[in-house]
């Protein structure tokens, strides 16, 4: 299949791009830059070059590609704005192609908000972050688009061990022996998926075109932040007592986006599992983070 990848160079995005070419996918991948464009190839896709935020410039390719992937998002003040204007566009252009053009549009965790001691399903009735709210309004739009046919991802928390995804502060604060911070409660419960696995789900529902409407995607319901952060100072041998900041005094000094990591959430992937049999390979971060950080520190 020939796949068009939006966000080619992220932390879904290239984990996505290295599944597709080792399923022998053709993979052409939107890129800003010369950078993008390195990584990308060397990666094994052929980049297109084009911005997010001009979708008329690409639409057409995407869709006359098998599949589409949106995995880009700009984390600006205008993220909601330019996902819009390219989720149009993409709508847009594809009523004028004679087949249904597939597509996997990334939505996340943080849109089912606090689950507290429950797991959230699919048909769990959202309650997003003010940040994110955007993000339900699209994946409606986009399902019903009469010429898409589209599966939602809401991935869990992405770690990986490339840059660490989601543990990347915790890292970079144990990396250099400091104590790491965290924001709200040692307690605060995350999803979690390795980035990896994230992408073999993503490929997954790319090959099977009949799979529309919402899929969780996560392969430990929840861990206890306080977990994930001693694991990480121990691996280091960083001190092991973390910096306890408020939620207020981080979205203060971060931006709306920190009361994501703030959320006590759990959810399964019980539906995706059935669907297309996928299981994750990592089933306990600690295993592949402290393999990584030991290989690091080596
Ligand atoms: N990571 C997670 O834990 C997680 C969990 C749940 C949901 N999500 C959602 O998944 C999506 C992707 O997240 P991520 O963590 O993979 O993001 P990321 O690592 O920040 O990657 C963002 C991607 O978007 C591209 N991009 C940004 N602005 C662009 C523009 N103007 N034109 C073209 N490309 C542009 C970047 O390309 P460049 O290389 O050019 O910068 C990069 O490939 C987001 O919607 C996020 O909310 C993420």
């Amino acid at each position: 299949m020939q796949v068009f990848i939006l966000g080619g160079t992220g932390t879904i995005g290239t984990a996505v791009v290295a599944e597709l070419v080792s399923r022998n996918h053709q993979v052409l991948a939107l890129s800003r830059s010369e950078k993008s464009d390195k990584l990308l190839m060397s990666a094994g896709a052929t980049p297109f070059r084009g911005n997010l935020t001009e979708p008329n410039s690409w639409a057409d390719v995407a869709v006359s590609s098998d599949a589409i992937i949106q995995a880009a998002a700009t984390f600006g003040e205008d993220m909601g704005d330019v996902d819009a204007k390219a989720m149009k566009a993409l709508a847009q252009a594809a009523e004028t192609r004679s087949a249904p053009t597939r597509l996997i549009y990334t939505g996340g965790c943080w849109l089912y908000g606090e689950t507290g001691d429950e797991i959230a399903m699919e048909d769990r009735p959202f309650n997003p972050l003010p940040a994110f709210s955007w993000m339900v309004t699209h994946a409606q739009m986009l399902l019903d688009a009469p010429q898409l046919r589209t599966a939602i991802v809401h991935p869990a928390m992405v770690y990986d061990t490339r840059d660490g995804g989601v543990f990347f502060r915790f890292l970079s604060a144990a990396k250099t022996g400091q104590r790491i911070e965290i924001w709200g409660s040692l307690a605060t419960r995350w999803p979690l998926i390795e980035s990896s696995d994230l992408a073999r789900a993503y490929c997954d529902l790319v090959e099977r075109s009949d799979l529309v409407g919402y899929f969780n995607a996560v392969a430990e319901e929840g861990v206890t932040v306080g977990r994930i952060t001693s694991v990480i100072s121990e691996a280091f041998g960083s001190p092991t007592e973390p910096v306890i900041r408020t939620v207020d005094e981080a979205v203060k000094e971060n931006g709306t986006w920190a009361k994501g990591p703030t959320l006590d959430q759990q959810m399964s992937a019980r539906k995706l599992q059935s669907a297309v049999c996928w299981q994750p390979r990592f089933i306990d971060f600690a295993e592949p983070t402290s393999r990584w950080i030991a290989d690091l520190r080596a």
